[in-house]
């Protein structure tokens, strides 16, 4: 173990240059790979314990290396961005020829929790992206690389050969599998226990939560400003919130497919593109709302810019549309208006700013490891 961090420290100093291909960067500059002599530890706990840490250590190489796109142009970081709790702050995503995503970027954090599944061993009809259309993180690691607006690689068999070009991987595969052999599982694994690894548990919110998180009833209820603990109320308790933004388990795995009449008629039928039932069109995957402050602009189309816009959207702007929630309809059967006075806003946006976990976004062992020189 010794000689291979050795090897990994030797590797790391010298740095491991290649030349910028990026044609269309002004930049001159070397980029060059800086990794620790240490591997980080990483918190996978959904997987076994076994040489998790040089496994995410490649992951995460590889979560940000553009040769995983056709062009080299973008990687999984050009649109998931850490201190943006790993969503993109644009409404739509540039792909590697410069076109854009049909929908907004995800966050994540604590991705894997209690409910989605790492791999295949036990597949729950648990579900990922805005419309389910996977359930298991190691396979969505190929979707984002063989999409043809995203990184363009219509054959993900080729990648193997295309990475085994670059020298700084063979390490990376002998220090995570024991031998240098590069194959798509591998690839799929390792960025997906990377991605897995992203937790987060250290926003003010754990803090007030502290050991009563399950039970929600707060532990340390002085950690909120008087504000705070008023938004939090009006969260639970008066507009019901978390019947779907279910914050007191695991934030980020809520697989509930719900319409909350955004839109009269459908645009991007969502859920119902996936299940084919007309019934589930214009249903999305309820988001977490963990570092939500950070991953504006919001929903499945990055239609709202702040907080107070979504807000709005549930004050006064929730249509009637064929497939709105139960628990948006008021007792007449017509889309509810929850009428959130400003002050009740703005101790709810108060509220939903403590879900920042400012640890997370800026720990080095989740950031960019390629740097230029
Ligand atoms: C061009 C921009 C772009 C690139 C590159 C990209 N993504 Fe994404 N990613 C998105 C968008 C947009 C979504 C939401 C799509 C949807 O749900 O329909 C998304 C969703 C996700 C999700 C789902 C999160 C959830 O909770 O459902 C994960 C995980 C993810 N991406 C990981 C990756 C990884 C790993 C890579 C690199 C292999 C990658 N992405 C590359 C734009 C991108
Ligand atoms: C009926 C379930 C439901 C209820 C109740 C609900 N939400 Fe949502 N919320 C959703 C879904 C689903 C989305 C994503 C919709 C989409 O993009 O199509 C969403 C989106 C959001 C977003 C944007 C998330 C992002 O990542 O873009 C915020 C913020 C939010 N809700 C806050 C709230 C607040 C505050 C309340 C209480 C006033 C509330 N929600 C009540 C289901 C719900």
């Amino acid at each position: 173990m010794k000689k291979l961090y050795g090897l990994f420290a030797i590797l790391s100093v010298v740095a491991i240059a290649y030349s910028c291909k990026k044609s269309s960067s002004s930049s001159s500059g070397t980029v060059y790979l800086d990794l620790p002599t240490t591997a980080y530890t990483y918190d996978v706990t959904s997987y076994p314990k076994k040489q998790n840490d040089h496994k995410a250590t490649l992951g995460r190489v590889l979560f940000y290396d553009t040769h995983l796109s056709l062009n080299n142009a973008i990687s999984c970081g050009s649109c998931h961005h850490q201190t943006s709790g790993f969503a993109d702050n644009v409404a739509f995503s540039v792909g590697y020829e410069g076109r854009l995503t049909g929908r907004n970027s995800r966050g994540f954090a604590n991705i894997t929790g209690t409910t989605v599944r790492f791999d295949n061993l036990n597949s729950q009809s648990v579900l990922l992206f805005w419309d389910g259309r996977e359930n298991v993180l190691q396979n969505l690691i190929s979707r984002p690389i063989t999409n043809h607006v995203e990184m363009g690689i219509t054959d993900f068999s080729t990648m193997p050969e295309k990475l085994s070009g670059l020298d700084y991987y063979k390490q990376l595969f002998i220090n995570a599998y024991g031998n240098g052999t590069i194959t798509t599982d591998r690839i799929s694994e390792c960025v997906a226990m990377f991605v897995a690894s992203i937790t987060s548990h250290s926003s003010r919110f754990d803090q007030f939560m502290g050991a009563n998180m399950s039970m929600g009833q707060p532990s340390h209820p002085e950690v909120y400003t008087a504000n705070e603990y008023a938004g939090y109320n009006l969260f639970i308790n008066k507009y019901q919130c978390q019947n779907c933004h279910r914050i007191f388990t695991s934030y980020y795995t809520i697989a509930d497919m719900v319409d909350i009449g955004l839109d009269q008629n459908y645009n991007d039928k969502g859920y119902g593109t996936i299940t084919g039932r007309s019934s589930d069109n214009g249903k999305f995957r309820t988001p977490g709302l963990r570092n939500i402050a950070l991953t504006a602009p919001y929903m499945h189309d990055g239609r709202f810019k702040t907080l107070d816009e979504v807000l709005n959207h549930y004050s006064h702007g929730i249509n009637n549309s064929e497939n709105l929630s139960r628990l948006l309809v008021d007792g007449t059967g017509i889309a509810k208006s929850f009428n959130i006075s400003d002050a009740d806003k703005e101790a709810m946006i108060a509220f939903l700013n403590t879900l920042t976990d400012y640890t997370m976004i800026t720990d080095p062992k989740y950031s960019n490891p390629f740097k230029v020189k």
